[in-house]
């Protein structure tokens, strides 16, 4: 019955590989879904680009188009030369706004060992790395941004914010994630791993009592507190003891890269970022000016982000034939992967961006 609905999704190329990466995506989201056509590409400004040109990252019309979208799909913000006087850069005030005006308080990173990609841990197998970063996505010391002080050139501060109603919403879906999974690919415990820094700042602490206290709710779900930094070193050295780990959201950013890292890079990595009725999806990489308009760009990341979108929509509209669009679309490039035929230069290969789409694109056929 609701297989018929058509979705408006808000796309946005952005800055750098941004629209390279973002065209790859739409481009296999129209194969996949062939002669239906469930989706509704409309195109809008965000990013530095716009920035330049009409004095805004996140211009009104791109946020009234997100506002009306059923799902938003963006490439990449930022440009290393588009900064503000304080040194920060305007791209990113693309994300961080749309975060915040959205509410997507939840950043969600899965990091998992396909056959075929290669882990930069040497001991790392397939099927050993299965975990999600659950990342709060808009308190934090991001909240602060645009309200830091600098003092006479001399000091400069940006405040920590935790507060108790942000923390439960991502403590509670953490566990509601965790009941869905199939636990740690070491013991097969499904387990919450608290990261913060308890020891040391009272934000944390209360990050972690208030983690205990959801907890209570989840008696099936095992949960432990880790400090940020041990937490660093274990995702490293057994990666397999995790299943979902919740960070504030600077730690969970800077986790989940080393988390991509293990699992054959940023190029292969999704984001899926949601608010109670909003979603957001990207890939966990950045705009890479380097390597910008070369052809080059690693598009999985985003692809996989598009396939999180239709997971995502599947759910929310009981839609299943999203669902199996996306399960289509993930085994073409589970497949492709584990062949090592079609792989980008950041997978050890020498396969382009359009490469790499036309081979998934012809496989959907
Ligand atoms: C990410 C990025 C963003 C962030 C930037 C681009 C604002 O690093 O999505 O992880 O810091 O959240
Ligand atoms: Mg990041």
């Amino acid at each position: 019955m609701q297989s018929d609905r058509k979705y408006d999704i808000a796309v946005i190329y952005g800055d750098g590989i941004g629209p390279e990466v973002c065209a790859a995506t739409v481009e296999v989201l129209k194969a996949a879904t062939g002669a239906k056509q469930p989706l509704n590409f409309i195109e809008y400004p965000g990013g530095a680009g716009a920035y330049l040109k009409t004095g805004k990252a996140l211009p009104d019309e791109t946020y009234a188009g997100c506002l009306n979208a059923d799902a938003i799909l963006h490439g990449a913000a930022g440009l290393p030369n588009a900064v503000y006087a304080d040194g920060t850069e305007v791209g990113m005030d693309f994300g961080l706004v749309l975060r915040a005006k959205l509410d997507l308080y939840a950043n969600i990173r899965y990091s998992k060992l396909y056959p075929g990609t290669t882990s930069h841990l040497r001991y790392a197998k397939p099927g050993d790395i299965d975990y999600v970063v659950l990342r709060e996505n808009v308190e934090g010391l991001y909240a602060s941004r645009g309200g830091g002080v600098v003092l006479r050139d001399v000091a400069a501060t940006d405040t920590l914010v935790v507060t108790r109603e942000g923390t439960e919403r991502i403590a509670r879906m953490a566990f509601e994630l965790a009941r869905k999974r199939n636990g740690a690919p070491a013991d097969g415990k499904r387990r919450v791993t608290v990261c913060d820094k308890a020891n040391v700042l009272r934000s944390y602490a209360f990050f972690r009592k208030v983690c205990a206290g959801v907890a209570k709710e989840y008696p099936d779900v095992e949960v432990e507190y880790t400090y940020v930094d041990a937490l660093s070193a274990f995702l490293v050295t057994r990666p397999s003891h995790y299943d979902v780990i919740v960070a504030e959201n600077m730690f969970g950013d800077i986790i989940s890269d080393l988390a991509a890292a293990t699992v054959g890079g940023l190029g292969i990595s999704p984001t899926a970022e949601l608010g109670d009725t909003r979603g957001y999806f990207q890939a966990a990489h950045g705009s890479a000016p380097d390597i910008a308009g070369q052809g080059i760009a690693n598009p999985l990341g985003t692809i996989l982000s598009g396939v999180l979108m239709l997971e995502w929509l599947s759910e929310k509209h009981g839609d299943a034939y999203l669902a199996q669009v996306a399960g289509k679309i993930r085994n073409v490039i589970e497949k492709l992967l584990a062949d090592g035929a079609v792989l980008t230069r950041d997978l050890g290969g020498t396969a382009t961006t359009k490469e790499v789409t036309n081979a998934i694109c012809s496989a959907l056929k």
